[in-house]
């Protein structure tokens, strides 16, 4: 099974951008390998303990249950729905089949004396939920992430011995360089264990807003180890064993940049202490940024995921980030960029290609597509290499930049392709060999579109539905869905005789 994970999202607030940004690629990347034929499992959620959640609340006068159930339901769900999210799960930390197995896996490393009690002193992150060191704070007292001061905490905590696997995080670093990317998230990673691990608090006692350490309900648990165990007990950890180990480990957890450390060193070495398989790969994405600054809930500038589906549509959005920013890179959005890709690539390159084709179709050949005359060397060949690229890109190296650029390039290529050839001028040639001519060209071009619609299936599926009905593929290839990326490169799998029609517009001229 392939499972990927995003990370479970605060419930303080609604989701902006940048979870979204982590959400899309998760769930473009889970498509993708399902088009390969796999199975694949693709979980999200919410991380609804802790003081902050706790404290928005308060702020709000309902209970932290109140909160999170209003915002899950009325803010989360409804965008991942909006946006086509397919997760197969969506996980609150909150539900009994988390918090009951939490208990056991946390009780289980104190049985096995992997937990201790101790005292701690130091600044504290709320928005981090994060003990931070001195070392780290920007100005004496602020968080270098929130730019807000830190609290000093002094605190009877449960620790667990965290110190005691630097050694075996790093040989299985060593064993398994793929595990954190990018290259420079691992380098960070490295650098930061190599220098020695510190044990780690993994309880509070000043609230109450967690889950209660089960040998002393004065405690609760920190939210961070609560809240990476959602991987696990999601699916299926002590609860269903047989279901545990068909899906765990995960194979890919995507996570932000700022929150590496919790998956890369703590997650592993939590799952170490307690002899669990450890997951395939860390994969750190960089940081939408507004004004030089990570975008946050409160530098938003007031741009929300939904303003901008509504200017350029679900498919255009879930396009727009990935392709435009490398994926584990910094980036920033701007209207004017989005704006422009979305006319040059997407409604000019793409969208025109293709009702220029299904005119073309209707007009020549009644809308019925011609058998080929002869193969088109140069254009297969194209299709073949881009195929495996986009797969290795997107498949296996999450570059989506780099997958996506690959196919928009053949775009460009059968546009190319078509202006040399100039298939209404040979319209005008009514011989024999004029006709045929025009029916290798128009062929050609409405079999790259077949590819190209399965290629983009899983980053703009309703668009490459629509393409996929205006070629008539359903009849004779089956469902979309269906399509398997292997087979997307073999040419001539549009048989001749498929019905063509000029469907509705795919990316309509932008409304200034
Ligand atoms: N609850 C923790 C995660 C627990 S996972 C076991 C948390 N939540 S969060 O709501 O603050 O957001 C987490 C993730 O949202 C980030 O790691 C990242 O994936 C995504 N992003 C939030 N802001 C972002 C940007 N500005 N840019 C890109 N991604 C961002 O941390």
């Amino acid at each position: 099974m392939f499972y990927v994970s995003t990370p479970i999202y605060y419930v303080n607030d609604a989701p902006h951008l940048g979870h979204a940004y982590t959400t899309v690629a998760g769930d473009v990347l889970t498509r993708w390998h399902r088009q390969r034929g796999e199975q694949v499992w693709y979980l999200t959620g919410t991380d609804e303990h802790g003081q902050k959640i706790m404290r928005t609340a308060e702020a709000n006068g309902v209970t932290p249950q109140e909160w999170s159930d209003k915002l899950v339901e009325e803010a989360w769900k409804p965008l991942w729905q909006h946006l086509e999210i397919a997760n197969d799960d969506f996980i609150r930390t909150t539900e009994k089949r988390h918090t009951e197995r939490v208990q056991e896996f946390v009780q289980d490393l104190y049985d096995k004396g992997e937990i201790y009690k101790g005292g701690y002193e130091g600044p504290y992150c709320v928005g981090c939920e994060e003990f931070k060191t001195p070392g780290d704070l920007l100005e004496g007292d602020l968080c270098p992430i929130h730019k807000r001061p830190v609290e000093w905490l002094r605190e009877d905590n449960y620790f667990f011995k965290l110190s005691e696997y630097g050694e075996r995080l790093l040989e299985f670093y060593e064993a398994n360089p793929d595990f954190i990317q990018p290259a420079s998230a691992r380098n960070e990673v490295l650098q930061f264990v190599r220098t020695g691990l510190q044990d780690l608090s993994i309880s509070r006692s000043t609230f109450d807003w967690g889950i209660p350490i089960p040998w002393d309900d004065k405690h609760v648990i920190y939210v961070w180890v609560d809240a990476l165990l959602n991987y696990a007990t999601a699916v299926g950890y002590g609860s269903d064993p047989e279901r545990f180990e068909r899906i765990w480990p995960a194979d890919v957890h995507l996570v932000g940049k700022d929150i590496l450390r919790f998956h890369a060193v703590i997650w592993p070495a939590m799952l170490m202490a307690n002899g669990l398989p450890l997951p395939g790969k860390v994969f750190a994405n960089g940081w939408l940024m507004v004004g030089g600054e990570k975008m946050s809930k409160s530098n938003l500038t007031g741009i929300s995921p939904q303003q901008l589906t509504e200017h350029f549509g679900v498919d255009a959005y879930r396009y727009y980030f990935l392709r435009a920013i490398p994926f584990g890179q910094d980036g920033s959005f701007s209207w004017e960029d989005f704006s422009a890709r979305y006319t040059s690539e997407l409604a000019n390159d793409f969208g025109n290609l293709a009702s220029r084709v299904a005119a073309m179709i209707g007009k020549y050949f009644d809308g019925e597509l011609p058998a080929s005359a002869e193969r088109e060397e140069a254009v297969a060949g194209a299709l073949a290499e881009t195929v495996a690229k986009a797969d290795r890109a997107i498949g296996d190296e999450l570059d989506f930049a780099g997958g996506l650029g690959a196919i928009f390039d053949f775009v460009k290529l059968v546009n190319g392709y078509l202006s040399e050839q100039e298939p209404w001028k040979v319209a005008k040639d009514t011989s024999e060999e004029g006709r045929a001519r025009l029916a290798t060209i128009l062929y050609t071009a409405a079999e790259s579109l077949r590819a190209v619609a399965v290629l983009l299936n899983p980053v703009m599926p309703g668009t490459a539905e629509k393409l996929w009905a205006s070629l008539g593929a359903e009849e004779h290839l089956g469902a979309l869905a269906e399509q398997r990326v292997a087979e997307a490169g073999q040419w001539g799998r549009l048989p001749a005789g498929a019905r063509v029609v000029k469907g509705e517009i795919l990316f309509p001229r932008l409304e200034s």
